[in-house]
């Protein structure tokens, strides 16, 4: 596959990490991913966050019941560790085989991360746990330190307490979710434990001067903040690099405009709706599509252990335009609209409609 490939063949891909929220958001915003992706890992810091058995379940179908009919989706549940969570409630979500990962947030990291863990040794029992179950840690990998800069906090974090942590649990399965930076690049690509990094579609695209172009743009200020050029550059490199320890994770985040334009906005870019086409952009640019499948489809269940979808969906290069926002159901307020990534844009890539097929061996 060149950069002058007019179609690309892959096997249906998976989301491994995304926030769908609740309610009304939750419907106007599952079919998104739904309609794509086969599989996704969802976040668990609704508010109040997941943090039970039962919430998980009922979380679960709530998504469920709200998916297109004949969708079969799959959403892949979490747990949200806090610091007084019970490694008890890891063991018996582990038998109902409920949870998919347990979710780091430190406290006050992000939206809804109030009730995250405060202190990373005080949950070393909970780690311990999960190493001996298996269970997938997913980390949301920045300090909250005020005295560190933002645009820092990820590389400190990985210094302070990522590194103490992966030595610490050699045997635990590790995503660091949404990397920004060359350092976590370099970091993910040397580590010799069971580490891998999830990468976003806006991170592959902005760098941090989109959030003050001519002013200040709610829409692209997300967390972790997006950084300088040339962590772009090379989170573009890593992404379209092949290696099996960086894997797609859309990290789509969907806020109204009245909670991302306030005097406290919300941080969150809702990137879904376009995400795969928003990804092949990218790798299209690299002229890396040949390795397009890997990034998208093939190194995420090989890191987790999962068969790989079987049904292939099929990109054309044809240009398309994309909307500003979609409507927050059962409302007609602007205040009820939420902002899409690249709204207004034009991408150079569609995915054909009804394009999902069984996957044969003759596609490669
Ligand atoms: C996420 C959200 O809104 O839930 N926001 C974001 O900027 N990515 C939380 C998160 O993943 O940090
Ligand atoms: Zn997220």
């Amino acid at each position: 596959m060149t950069s002058k490939a007019k179609e690309l063949i892959i096997r249906q891909p998976d989301d491994w990490h995304l926030h769908l929220r609740d309610g009304n958001l939750l419907r106007s915003v599952v079919a998104a991913s739904a309609n794509v992706f086969r599989r996704a890992v969802v976040m668990p810091n609704l508010s109040p966050p997941i943090t039970s058995i039962n919430a998980a379940i009922n979380y679960k179908k709530r998504i469920l019941d709200s998916l297109p009919s004949n969708s079969v989706f799959d959403p892949l549940m979490t747990i949200y560790l806090t610091d007084d969570l019970s490694p008890k409630v890891l063991e018996e979500g582990n038998k109902s085989g409920i949870f998919f990962g347990a979710k780091l947030y430190p406290a006050n990291s992000t939206t809804n991360s109030s009730h995250g863990v405060s202190d990373l040794n005080a949950i070393y029992p909970l780690l311990e746990t999960l190493q001996v179950l298996g269970i997938p840690l997913l980390i949301h990998g920045e300090v909250t330190d005020k005295n560190v800069d933002i645009y820092d906090r990820e590389a400190v974090f990985i210094d302070r307490n990522l590194h103490p942590l992966l030595s610490r649990f050699p045997g635990l399965k590790v995503v660091l979710e949404h990397i920004t930076t060359d350092y976590a690049v370099q970091f993910v690509e040397k580590s010799q434990y069971n580490l891998a990094a999830t990468i976003t579609p806006h991170h592959l695209h902005i760098n941090r001067n989109a959030m003050f172009e001519g002013g200040v743009r709610s829409d692209f200020y997300c967390l972790p903040i997006a950084k300088r050029e040339k962590h772009r550059i090379a989170l573009r490199k890593a992404a379209t690099s092949g290696k099996s320890c960086f894997f797609l994770g859309t990290d789509s985040a969907p806020h109204t405009r009245d909670s991302k334009e306030s005097s406290c906005g919300c941080a969150g870019i809702f990137n879904a709706p376009y995400a795969l086409e928003s990804y092949a952009e990218v790798f299209d640019q690299e002229d890396a599509l040949d390795r397009f499948e890997a990034f998208a489809s093939l190194n995420g269940p090989a890191f987790y252990g999962l068969p790989m979808n079987q049904k292939t969906i099929t990109l054309v290069k044809k240009s398309q335009l994309i909307p500003e926002f979609v409507q927050v159901k059962g409302s007609h307020s602007p205040s009820q609209r939420i902002s899409i990534f690249h709204a207004g844009q034009t991408l150079k890539w569609s995915i054909l409609s009804s394009s999902l097929t069984q996957y044969h061996n003759s596609h490669t």
